[in-house]
């Protein structure tokens, strides 16, 4: 039997895929070891588990060197990549919002060279460009984006807003809504087919201890 490869989104996500997996009878001992390693054998079953930085596991699930994925819709409508998403976990809840300070909703709605600041790039052009019909000027950040309309790099940001504390903290609201997020199951579209049994399996019971098997 071929190793069936998982490429988890490293951190809490992975955590809670991992409980959840383990809850189809799929484990890997040598995972719960903390430690700084990124690949995982489960020789009994025939499984192999990659850590991989969550906007890279698209890439793994595409190329076909990892067969399942586990991560965000937000990375997803971000990669944009050729695969199969399957199912919802709904876990690792949150959205996309517009935010900023509240003094600039009219700027929001009726210019045409807004600054925005993301980590998100396409679907802040997909929103702005797609659904409000706005020309935008996008600024490419990498983390604590809350920053850049305080600093004045900005007008407004891009951005997943969870339990909203950061931008609560830092004087800022949400804009807009754009759209919920939550964690996926995606699979390469080779293994599909090739592989469609044991995926099957593994789906049909994420799916039953998901609650979504009506
Ligand atoms: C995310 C996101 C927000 C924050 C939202 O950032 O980009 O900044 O979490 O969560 P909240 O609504 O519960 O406050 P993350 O913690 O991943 O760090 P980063 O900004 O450095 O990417």
């Amino acid at each position: 039997m071929e190793y069936l490869t998982f490429a988890l989104a490293k951190g809490r996500l992975a955590e809670k895929a991992m409980e959840l997996l383990s809850g189809i009878g799929i484990s890997c001992d040598e995972m719960k070891e903390n430690s700084r390693k990124l690949i995982f054998t489960n020789e009994e079953q025939k499984l192999k588990f990659f850590l991989a930085k969550a906007s890279d596991v698209p890439t793994y699930v595409e190329s076909g060197t990892a067969d399942i994925g586990i991560v965000g819709k937000d990375t997803l409508l971000e990669e944009g990549r050729n695969i199969c998403e399957v199912l919802d976990l709904k876990m690792g809840r949150c959205r996309f919002a517009v935010a900023g300070y509240r003094s600039i909703r009219d700027k929001l709605d009726n210019s045409m060279d807004l600054v925005v600041a993301t980590k998100y790039p396409n679907i802040a052009k997909e929103y702005f460009y797609q659904k409000k019909h706005q020309t935008i000027e996008i600024v490419k950040l990498n983390g604590s984006v809350e920053l850049a309309p305080i600093v004045g790099l900005s007008d407004v940001i891009v951005d997943i807003v969870e339990t909203g504390s950061t931008l609560k903290a830092n004087g800022l609201e949400v804009l807009e809504e754009i759209c919920p997020v939550s964690a996926r199951i995606v699979v390469n579209r080779v293994s599909m087919k090739l592989e469609h049994e044991r995926i099957a399996h593994i789906i049909e019971g994420l799916r039953k201890a998901t609650g979504d098997d009506k």
